[in-house]
């Protein structure tokens, strides 16, 4: 056991090591990976170290490396060490972090971990939830519970209404489709030119809604979205639902760990007043995949969508002031993923994550005033959150279907070099690209560089044209 962890730690620390002389990203197509990789388990054993070179040979090469330095795609992961081996504890030990009191240590971690996220938001005591696979799973049992708060029977489920802004994450959409809300009841609510929910546009849809004999019951607001990282107007979101007795849920999947930092604070103000909260630590809280956590402001409301007591679960039944986390969610088995959270930030300290934060901030920021000073580039969302979209727009270029077909070239050419991970997006129709500065090691150079070969295509692509 031990020579072999030593080895896969070896093999782990060399890649974290080494990873600014590896490409970003590389990829194969399915035929190539058939070939490489595809084969029956074999009725004997084999040795560990054929099996692990056969990995790193054919299976490990061939992936985009999340914790990169030029990772600049989607909402980005970038583990610290302890936190992957807070994970390799949890692993290691197995705890089945599902009922009290066969991981009663494990389960107060996971106590202490959210409710210091509930501290960093603001929300008030008593605000508890649990941690999950992901953003996806957190939100998605925020729904299930708030329709189960409107709706206990399922009598109304065909009347119910959900509301997020045009900008929200689809895991808002699949989570209520997946909570049985039907589909012609999602409303997406128009954003202002800062692309946050125009709350004069939430209370009129509302309002045409009961008039049309439907019931409003959730309102999914976003804190962070995934596009441009534009926090909804959260204090005005929190008006309407008290008013109108809706169910707050915000999506601050990445974004609300910005609450750690001054300015992140101010931006995020009226989060604290939400029913619920999906946070992704394993996003910008740097642990590894897998980790999201729900918070509710009433976990009662959790446990009476979720608890269920089967007789062959009598012995675990959880007493007064103990927690049961299957009662709060969907999952039974689940590992400890509080582990990691509580290893690494204790570890390191508030004072450095904020940092970590403020940098990948400001790194969105510098790039933004790198491209401002040229001609060149317009930006189409100013750096938030770490988050900045901008394209190209040289002298001459106007047309709209010229100036997506240019970026989409030039957003083909940088990520080809694999030198680079970018993922564009579209705002308002038009094609963008988009830097996200969230990894950890990712110094101003390294926004030099991708501007850099980002111009390098630019005029390559104005030579051949
Ligand atoms: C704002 C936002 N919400 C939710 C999600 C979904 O989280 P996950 O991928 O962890 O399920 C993401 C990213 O994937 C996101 O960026």
């Amino acid at each position: 056991m031990r020579r072999l962890g030593h080895r896969i730690t070896d093999v782990v620390a060399e890649h974290i090591a080494t990873l600014r002389d590896q490409p970003a990203q590389r990829s194969l197509d399915r035929a190539d990976t058939k070939r490489l990789i595809a084969g029956p388990p074999l009725a004997h054993g084999t040795d560990f170290e054929e099996l692990l070179r056969f990995l790193q040979e054919r299976v490990f090469p061939y992936h985009a490396r999340e914790p990169h330095p030029h990772f600049m795609g989607y909402i980005p992961s970038s583990p610290t060490f302890p936190a992957i081996l807070g994970d390799w504890l949890a692993t290691g030990y197995n705890f089945f972090a599902g009922v009290w009191t066969v991981a009663s240590g494990p389960n107060e971690i996971e106590l202490v971990v959210l409710d210091w996220f509930r501290q960093w938001l603001g929300m008030p005591e008593g605000t508890s939830g649990l941690l999950t696979s992901g953003g996806s799973a957190a939100t998605l049992t925020a729904v299930v519970a708030a329709r189960h708060a409107r709706d206990v029977n399922g009598d109304l489920l065909s009347r119910l209404v959900v509301y997020t802004s045009d900008q929200a994450h689809s895991s808002l959409q699949r989570a209520a489709w997946i909570a049985g809300v039907p589909r012609t009841n999602l409303r997406a609510i128009e954003t202002d030119g800062d692309y946050r929910m125009r709350v004069d546009a939430l209370r009129s849809a509302v309002e045409a809604d009961r008039a049309a004999g439907l019931i409003p019951f959730l309102v999914g607001a976003s804190a962070g979205t995934t596009n441009t990282g534009a926090v909804d107007p959260l204090d005005e979101i929190a008006e309407v639902c008290s008013r109108e007795s809706l169910w707050m849920h915000v999506d601050a999947a990445y974004g609300g760990f910005a609450a750690l930092t001054p300015d992140g604070a101010k931006k995020l103000r009226g989060i604290e007043r939400a029913d619920s909260v999906t946070l992704d630590p394993h996003k910008w809280l740097f642990v590894p995949f897998e980790c999201g956590c729900i918070l509710a402001r009433d976990p009662r409301k959790l446990e009476e969508a979720f608890s269920v007591h089967p007789e062959y679960l009598t012995d675990v039944r959880a007493r007064e002031h103990e927690v049961n986390f299957a009662d709060h969610g969907e999952q039974l088995t689940r590992s400890s993923h509080a582990l990691k959270v509580w290893l690494s930030v204790r570890y390191f300290g508030l004072d450095a994550i904020r940092e970590a934060l403020a940098r990948g901030v400001e790194r969105a920021e510098y790039a933004e005033r790198t491209l401002r000073a040229r001609a060149d580039f317009e930006i189409l969302s100013p750096a938030q959150f770490g988050v900045l979209c901008f394209r190209a727009r040289p002298a001459g270029v106007d047309d709209a279907a010229e100036l997506d077909a240019l970026n989409e070239r030039i957003n083909a050419r940088v990520n080809g070099s694999g030198r680079f991970l970018m993922s564009s997006t579209k705002l308002r129709g038009r094609f963008s690209l988009r830097l996200c500065t969230h990894v950890h090691r990712m110094t101003e150079g390294d926004i030099d560089e991708v501007i850099a070969a980002i111009v390098a295509a630019l005029e390559s692509e104005t030579i051949s044209s």
